[in-house]
């Protein structure tokens, strides 16, 4: 199917059969469903008769190739002109093997590794009947409130732009077309749905274009580059209007001045949503508003199918409008080969192959052992003694609540919990395992734990969040764990015994009462289908944490946002142990996060040697080194990930305290020790100006190495004339 074949198709289609074909719809509304499908939004009736259903272009959130196909054969069988739905669905962290949410594969620092999460989703996915996942989300994010932190891999921009590229390579492979199980991805939430004013899910996102352009549209940015098919527009306002809605944003900046031709596709209900927003009036006015910014699907709301037609008749809205999104959602099924295998990859026999297969449970369980972070480690109470006695309490220790939100296809009866996994490794007999609530203990509960930690040698508190307390919906106020867990924490400090937490959690938290009172702390995240394996295996010292934090962790939520890469302020507070008046700093707590970004600890030391830089000059059009030696002290192999920073001293906009360049994840013996060398260049220095052009400017610079953002070893260069005026395009 060529273009003109699609032009040819286009011309063929009435103007009713047009305005269908950008309606999306949940399985619900589909004959051929049998499940109610992933419902992520709210299901009220859309009022939409059998014929729109009939005519729809696309549909989410289907449950399996049975029904992918039965759908589509309804669907070709009513649809006059044989035009085949697209079926998407949230394919975030895994289809049905689930990997660690997005946010733990983010403290992997792992691009290959994130790339082949991402395959593997695909192949189950395009199995399953599935062509677009919604995914990746490169929202910036730096209010850990916000329940959709755990979806997105953390505060830094450069870092986000990483992933979002390698979750794109691994969706869609060089090719979507011609690769096999290869799906369409879709970059969101366009754009900086990050930054809700207080954390809270739908809200208002007010910065300026500056603001924006230099941290948080760099990520969608290389996802875009990296050839992603599809972007979904956000929730929340950009400058006052939804985005939605809005043409500045959707037209000028995304389409013309990116140059994206790909489908934009509202989030669910956002059209309509235009209506409590307070810019439109009604859904006829909502139609006309989201056309105009260029929303070519609208996801479960009804304005499209109810209005279009009649705004293109009274001429308010040029048929252009509508012809040119419809030829792009054509442009895309036919990239896909819809036309011609209207179900793409789905078949039940190779689903049974595929899913769960064991490669991809390996991947899986390399994936949760690289993505989990040691906070602390005292008098090295970890890697457990098998033969110790070990008592394994708290809501997490016979939990199966592993998988964390947004799983997908995912079944929690899948997965090992905590205990099952432990005592696999444990000596005979060395584990005791009892578990709670996780926002109440009851007494007996209470009584079992302590019972068991009494008679134990080490006590292992298995804490966390109900997956359902992160997520989409679910943002907290107060991001410590509940009280009943901080209590238990204190009644087994009580005992005196050596006590390790592990925390099951979608988002920084406050560690206030775990952190300082635990003798280790590791951050397991929702691990994933086999994530309890790979948390045994770091406990019991069979593997080795590695994974470093690309969050900032609170030290309590009055400080949010706090994010590592901040400006400085006119009036920087000088010395943290001795405050004076008159500077940027709280009475109460610290400035600093209570865990900075980049931060992680190993069963292993890592010394680092001086570092140097080559030159103290750097010159456009050449290079700067800095390298450092690394040794491994330890008496064991261990991982460490070593980061280059950089600040700007004077620019003509303020400039963060650092910024991450570059990093290096090394593995060495015990006693090995490595050479990092990191070049710099005058295109790392670049960033938008006050006119929005992007570009350096000579002058002064500190590059800055270390194991992470807060422990660095500072080294002063100058940026030489001549640079200056070198603009690139604007991102
Ligand atoms: O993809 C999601 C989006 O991230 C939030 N709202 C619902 C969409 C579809 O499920």
């Amino acid at each position: 199917v060529n273009d003109m074949e699609l032009q040819r198709l286009l011309s063929m289609m009435t103007l009713e059969e047009k305005v269908d074909q950008l309606l999306q719809l949940a399985p619900a509304f589909f004959e051929g469903a049998n499940s109610a499908g992933q419902i992520t939004g709210p299901l009220e009736g859309l009022g939409i008769t059998e014929a729109t259903v009939r005519r729809a272009g696309s549909a989410l959130g289907l449950g399996g190739a049975e029904e992918a196909i039965a759908i589509q054969d309804a669907h070709l069988r009513h649809n006059r002109l044989n035009i085949p739905l697209l079926i998407m669905a949230d394919v975030i962290h895994g289809y049905r093997t689930i990997f660690p949410v997005p946010l733990a594969i983010g403290s992997s620092w792992d691009m290959e590794l994130a790339g082949r999460t991402a395959a593997i989703a695909a192949k189950e996915a395009a199995a399953a009947g599935i062509h677009v996942t919604f995914s990746p989300m490169a929202d910036l994010t730096r209010d850990p409130r916000w329940g959709r932190v755990m979806e997105s891999t953390g505060e830094d921009p450069w870092l986000n732009g990483e992933y979002a590229r390698a979750f794109v390579r691994g969706y869609q492979g060089k090719d979507v077309a011609k690769e096999p199980y290869k799906i369409a991805a879709c970059i969101k939430h366009f754009a900086a749905y990050g930054a809700a004013e207080g954390g809270r899910d739908y809200n208002t996102v007010d910065m300026s274009e500056w603001m924006r352009r230099e941290y948080y549209m760099p990520s969608y940015r290389a996802a875009l580059d990296e050839g992603c098919e599809m972007v979904m527009t956000a929730f929340n306002t950009v400058d006052g209007i939804p985005a939605t809605g809005n043409r500045k944003l959707m037209r000028d900046l995304l389409r013309e001045e990116w140059g994206f031709n790909g489908v934009l596709i509202s989030d669910w209900g956002a059209v309509k949503e235009m209506i409590p927003h307070g810019v439109a009036e009604n859904e006829r006015e909502c139609a006309r508003k989201a056309i105009e910014a260029g929303v070519d699907i609208e996801m479960m709301s009804p304005c499209y199918p109810h209005h279009l037609q009649e705004l293109v008749e009274s001429g308010e809205v040029d048929v252009k409008l509508v012809d040119e999104a419809v030829m792009r959602i054509l442009r895309l099924k036919r990239k896909l080969g819809l036309f011609q295998k209207p179900h793409r990859y789905a078949d039940p026999a190779a689903e049974q192959d595929i899913l769960l297969c064991a490669e991809h449970l390996d991947a899986a369980h390399e994936a949760a052992l690289r993505s989990c972070v040691l906070l602390k480690n005292e008098q090295n109470t970890l890697p457990l003694n098998k033969d110790m006695k070990t008592a394994l309490i708290g809501p997490f220790a016979v939990s199966d609540d592993l998988l964390g939100p947004w799983s997908c296809m995912g079944k929690r009866e899948e997965t090992a919990t905590l205990a099952e996994s432990m005592s696999l490794l444990a000596g005979s007999s060395a584990l005791t395992a009892v578990g709670c609530g996780v926002e109440s203990i009851t007494e007996k509960e209470l009584t079992d734990m302590l019972t068991a930690a009494r008679s134990a040698d080490v006590v292992v508190l298995a804490l966390g969040e109900a997956s359902e307390m992160s997520g989409e919906a679910g943002c907290r106020a107060d991001i410590r764990l509940p009280g009943c867990q901080l209590e238990l924490v204190q009644r087994v400090r009580e005992l005196g015994k050596p006590t390790v937490a592990v925390l099951f959690n979608g988002r920084p938290l406050d560690l206030h009462g775990v952190l300082d009172e635990a003798d280790s702390v590791l951050e397991a995240w929702y691990p994933g289908t086999k994530g309890a394996e790979a948390v045994a295996e770091l406990l019991y010292g069979e593997a080795n944490p590695s994974g470093r934090l690309t969050m900032s962790f609170p030290y309590s939520v009055g400080q949010v946002p706090v994010y590592y890469n901040a400006f400085n302020t006119g009036r920087p507070q000088s010395d943290p142990s001795a405050p004076v008046r008159y500077e940027s700093q709280y009475l109460d707590i610290p400035n600093e996060p209570l865990l900075p970004f980049g931060y992680g600890l190993g069963y292993t030391e890592f010394e680092y040697g001086q570092a140097v830089l080559s030159s103290d000059e750097l010159h456009a059009g050449s290079s700067l080194s800095a390298s450092v030696s690394v040794t491994n002290a330890g008496s064991r192999a261990g991982e460490e990930t070593v980061q280059l920073y950089v600040r700007d001293i004077s620019g003509e906009t303020v400039r963060p305290l650092r910024e991450l360049k570059a990093f290096r994840k090394i593995t060495l013996n015990a006693g090995e020790t490595k050479e990092i060398e990191f070049l710099l260049t005058e295109d790392m220095l670049r960033y938008h100006h006050s006119d929005l052009s992007y570009h350096s400017d000579s002058g002064a610079f500190i590059a800055m190495v270390g194991p992470n953002s807060r422990e660095v070893q500072e080294l002063p260069f100058q940026l030489i004339s001549g640079v200056y005026g070198t603009t690139t395009t604007t991102t």
